[in-house]
């Protein structure tokens, strides 16, 4: 890992910017390779991240796996996942606004250093903060949108697919718009 990334991340360990520091256990920086072109962007930590200190553990993570192999994306390898707040939210309630604001600083500081061609928002919390106040995650997803040359794209939440699993069949095809997306603007490395 670079040495700015590294020290980005020693600062937000210690970060007290909001009440989330208060309850958290771990703050959750991110997971991933800090070159990769695909950056991944949840909502927040939940329990079992909050424990372990890593996005994307419980559940839903395995599932997100799961579909980021399908198209031949690793955490281990080939991109990057972080949140859009870093501490978990008691009882995984959604994050308020003014946590969002204060988090965002770090995402941003992270989003500069990693240089992603692709932004992929996990779910509509993700969503309406990245690309537009009023997306529709139901009627958006799947759809490329280009701000300051980066593709971002919003995608369902892989905890709403476990719950509805009838949105599997949307998420398999926006995983496969990812994939042709990647061939298209990232180098062969993928
Ligand atoms: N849900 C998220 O949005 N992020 C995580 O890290 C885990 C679950």
């Amino acid at each position: 890992m670079n040495s700015a990334f590294e020290k980005l991340k020693n600062e937000c360990q210690n970060c007290t910017r909001c009440d989330l520091c208060k309850t958290r256990t771990n703050v959750v920086f991110g997971v991933g390779n800090p070159d990769a072109q695909v950056l991944f962007i949840g909502e927040g930590p939940g329990e079992n991240e909050d424990l372990q200190g890593e996005p994307f553990v419980g559940r839903a993570g395995k599932l997100l796996d799961k579909l980021m192999y399908a198209v031949d994306l690793d955490r281990n390898k080939n991109v990057y996942i972080a949140n859009i707040v870093k501490c978990r939210p008691p009882k995984n309630r959604d994050p308020f606004e003014d946590e969002q604001i204060e988090c965002m600083d770090w995402l941003r500081a992270q989003t500069r250093l990693i240089k992603p061609k692709i932004i992929v928002c996990l779910g509509r919390i993700a969503g309406m903060k990245i690309i537009k106040s009023d997306l529709k995650i139901s009627k958006e997803h799947g759809i490329f949108f280009n701000k300051n040359g980066i593709e971002i794209m919003a995608m369902y939440h892989p905890a709403a697919i476990l719950r509805n699993p009838n949105m599997m069949e949307d998420a398999l095809k926006d995983f496969i718009s990812l994939r042709e997306k990647i061939e298209e603007i990232c180098e062969h490395t993928y």
